[in-house]
């Protein structure tokens, strides 16, 4: 079997000691323009409620409350002990526990609906992404939706260079990870994996989701939203909603939204 990399302590460490996940998509506008996106296309993608719906790699609850308060039956799965006591905390009629994407301890078909909006962006090496998609498929009912979450391979090159930080040190970072899908966490993020539209595709269809639907997330207009953590402009966020609604299925684009989802049937 091909070495694996074992990616859980940097992660737990990562979240746990380095970086505040729970605020990152209120703090700025780029964080703002995701959370609405997703919510946006989750509300479509999902089951009416009331559905069972399994949150795996959940976080500290980013979607989870809204899911409750939207009429959902929600339980929370995710690595980091923090964030599994953030949910708790913040959301009691949720019920949260932690765990790896990878291997769920839930039986089949516990689920009308799962999400995997994280683990599939940390996990370096294919054959675990797989796993933690066949792990969703099975969890999932037949005929409900798997709805996963990728980091864009386009994205940190964009992003650095739109906040003009590409400098000598962090150049061949950065051209690695656009080279190999893989993350140095020497740039200051952790261990993670950024893909193409295509191989959201192939991983869905080789964990036994065939024909995923890909949409991007934040569309074209994200770089320049910077800007509105400074100076507010509610038309600029209106017009990148409109803008990335207007092209979210569009192949031509997919791979300049920061973020991708990606939903096939189990
Ligand atoms: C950036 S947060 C995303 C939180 C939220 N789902 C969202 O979309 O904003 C990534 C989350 O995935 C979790 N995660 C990463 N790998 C995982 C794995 N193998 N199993 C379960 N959770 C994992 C991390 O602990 C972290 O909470």
């Amino acid at each position: 079997m091909p070495h694996r990399r074992r990616v859980e302590p940097d992660i737990r460490r990562y979240y746990t000691e380095v970086y505040a996940e729970a605020d990152r998509l209120h703090r700025t506008a780029q964080g703002r323009l995701e959370a609405r996106r997703t919510r946006d296309l989750l509300a479509r993608l999902l089951p009416a409620p009331p559905a069972a719906v399994l949150d795996v790699g959940g976080g500290p609850g980013t979607y989870t409350g809204w899911l409750a308060a939207s009429g959902h039956r929600v339980h929370l799965v995710d690595l980091v002990p923090a964030h599994v006591a953030a949910v708790r905390a913040a959301c009691p009629e949720v019920t949260a526990t932690v765990g790896d994407a990878r291997a769920v301890p839930l039986p089949d078909g516990s689920a009308d609906a799962t999400l995997l909006l994280g683990p599939l962006y940390h996990l370096p090496d294919r054959a675990d992404r797989v796993a933690a998609l066949r792990e969703a498929a099975r969890l999932t009912r037949p005929g409900g939706p798997v709805v996963g979450a990728a980091i864009s391979r386009n994205a940190a090159l964009i992003e650095k260079s739109a906040e003009g930080r590409v400098d000598e040190y962090s150049r061949p970072l950065l051209l690695r990870a656009y080279a190999t899908g893989v993350n140095d966490p020497a740039t200051g993020f952790t261990t993670a994996y950024f893909h193409r539209p295509e191989q959201l595709v192939e991983e869905f269809t080789a964990a036994g989701l065939p024909a995923p639907r890909l949409y991007g997330v934040e569309g074209p207009l994200w770089p320049l939203l910077d800007a509105l953590d400074t100076v507010p402009d509610d038309r600029l966020f209106h017009d990148a909603v409109a803008c990335a609604a207007a092209f979210e299925q569009d192949p031509a684009v997919l791979g300049v939204s920061a973020h991708l989802l990606a939903v096939a049937t189990a």
